[in-house]
């Protein structure tokens, strides 16, 4: 049997629908959300993230504006930049497109934003109140798998969750949104021996390690929930970190594309008018 898909794509349609009502009511308040996004240099996938934002944001009838720096900014040319966007009122997110180039600290450049604008929630005060149950701004791309589960129905208190990688990004997270909604929790990296072993175990799995065909059918029980965070490309096509044979083991699946990706877009813009909805209060 096919696993039941999930679709992100008509998921994240329906919360753009949503934040759009929202960015409505906040101009009838005379606020216009607004996200400012950081690219440096010319990485030809970040300049193409970049622009689903803008077109995501434009949709929505989000202001964004994109400051472009080159590959050869100095980190305190890049924090400078930062500190006028923390600065500015009219500005309700920032957020600063990873990967940077290798001279530069991503860490420094991610403490170096206000935490009430981290719209990425990748500030440490942002990943502690996650830590410690008490979130405000949460990572898009956990946060959105969280959405997808809701809207499928599928219940996590008392579930075993395994989730494969531990980034910032993702993984971790991830992880914490899952304790936080009383699943049983079981973090995996690329150290853990007999992998298999584990992830058979899981009601739901996530896999987050952008290597394509870490999760084959053999490794995946019947009935499993899968979610592939993963986009790689490989033979000019797209595909994610399972493989897709395990669509006959799972339950139900994220296609990739069209699973996890457009919800992270989703939640950034959710995140923004979270922002610019606390200032108007
Ligand atoms: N690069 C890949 N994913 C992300 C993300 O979620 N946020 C930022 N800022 N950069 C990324």
């Amino acid at each position: 049997m096919s696993a039941r898909i999930i679709d992100g794509k008509a998921t994240a349609e329906k919360v753009n629908a949503m934040s759009a009502a929202r960015a409505a009511r906040l101009k009838t308040k005379g606020i216009e959300p607004h996200l400012a996004v950081i690219l440096v240099g010319e990485n030809p996938a970040s300049q193409t993230y970049v622009r689903s934002k803008e077109r995501a944001c434009e949709g929505a009838g989000i202001r964004s504006t994109v400051v472009r720096l080159p590959e050869t900014c100095t980190q305190a040319e890049l924090e400078q930049q930062i500190d006028v966007l923390n600065a500015d009122p009219g500005v309700h997110g920032i957020l600063v497109q990873l990967p940077l180039p290798a001279h530069l600290s991503s860490d420094q450049v991610i403490e170096r934003i206000d935490p009430a604008k981290d719209v990425d929630g990748f500030h440490p005060v942002n990943m502690g109140k996650l830590a410690i149950g008490m979130p405000e701004l949460v990572p898009c791309t956990p946060l959105g798998i969280t959405v997808l589960l809701e809207e499928y129905g599928i219940e996590l208190p008392g579930k075993h969750v395994v989730i494969v990688g531990r980034s910032r990004i993702v993984g971790r997270p991830m992880a914490l949104l899952m304790v936080n909604a009383h699943a049983t929790v079981t973090v995996c990296n690329t150290r853990t021996p007999n992998l298999s072993t584990i992830t058979r175990q899981a009601d739901i799995l996530i896999v987050a390690t952008g290597h394509r065909n870490t999760i084959t059918p053999e490794m995946v029980s019947a009935g499993t929930v899968v979610i592939d965070v993963g986009i790689n490309r490989f033979e000019g096509k797209l595909c994610g970190d399972v493989d897709s044979e395990v669509m006959n083991v799972a339950s139900a699946m994220t296609p990739v594309p069209g699973g996890v990706g457009p919800m992270t877009v989703a939640m950034l813009l959710s995140n923004t008018l979270s922002v610019a909805e606390r200032n108007a209060r």
